[in-house]
């Protein structure tokens, strides 16, 4: 059952909006990027699993929780890379797998140039972060790969979603979560999202 959450959050909905003004700098956009995937990160992250824990304040005991799982934060280069300083910022136990995908000009498919997986998951869940869900090639080949790793639960953390690649994610993998802070109208027939954001790679790298 796939489940795509469009955060309402005001800040995240003010912070998008500046996000897509063409008129924003490359310093900023990065600024924009890493708060933002913050702010989603937070509402991605409900279903944590907590273990109990109890701990000494100056005044007692108090009986609290610590978040138990280790997340996998798997940025998608090399757009993704903007939004993981946010998400390391929020999450206790994380690691980085970094997944080196294109996509090519012409055929608009993932191409994969880097991935340094090992043989064994070392993470409970997967996070899988890209600021842009255009055709959804790119999110189900990584969701492809961590799969085949060995990782049964994913998530998929992004900024701007086309209609096009929300359905195609949801076909593709239906158990993957998909957590955006907005979808918007359409693809064009270059493949860019419109209205979007422009080239979100070349935004926050100044290329
Ligand atoms: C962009 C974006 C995604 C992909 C989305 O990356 O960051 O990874 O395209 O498109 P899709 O949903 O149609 O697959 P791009 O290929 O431009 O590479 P870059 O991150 O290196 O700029």
């Amino acid at each position: 059952m796939s489940q795509v959450f469009v955060s309402r959050h005001p800040l995240v909905l003010h912070k998008l909006t500046a996000l897509r003004d063409a008129t924003t700098d490359h310093r900023a956009f990065r600024d924009l990027v890493r708060e933002l995937a913050l702010l989603l990160c937070y509402e991605a992250t409900q279903d944590l699993t907590l273990a109990p824990k109890t701990v000494s304040t100056p005044m007692g005991l108090a009986q609290g929780y610590k978040a138990e799982e280790t997340i996998g934060l798997v940025p998608i280069l090399r757009a993704g890379l903007g939004l993981v300083d946010g998400v390391m910022e929020l999450l206790p136990n994380v690691q980085v797998w970094h997944i080196g995908l294109y996509r090519d000009e012409k055929t608009l498919r993932p191409v994969e140039y880097y991935n340094r997986l090992p043989t064994e998951p070392t993470v409970q869940i997967c996070l899988v972060l890209d600021p842009m869900l255009a055709t959804g090639g790119s999110a189900v080949a990584t969701v492809d790969i961590l799969k085949r790793w060995g990782v049964r639960r994913i998530k998929f953390l992004g900024l701007i979603a086309a209609p096009e690649g929300v359905a195609r994610l949801t076909a593709a993998h239906p158990d993957v979560p998909i957590h955006v802070a907005a979808v918007d109208e359409r693809l064009n027939d270059i493949g860019f999202i419109i209205p979007g954001l422009g080239d979100a790679g070349d935004r926050q790298f100044g290329t």
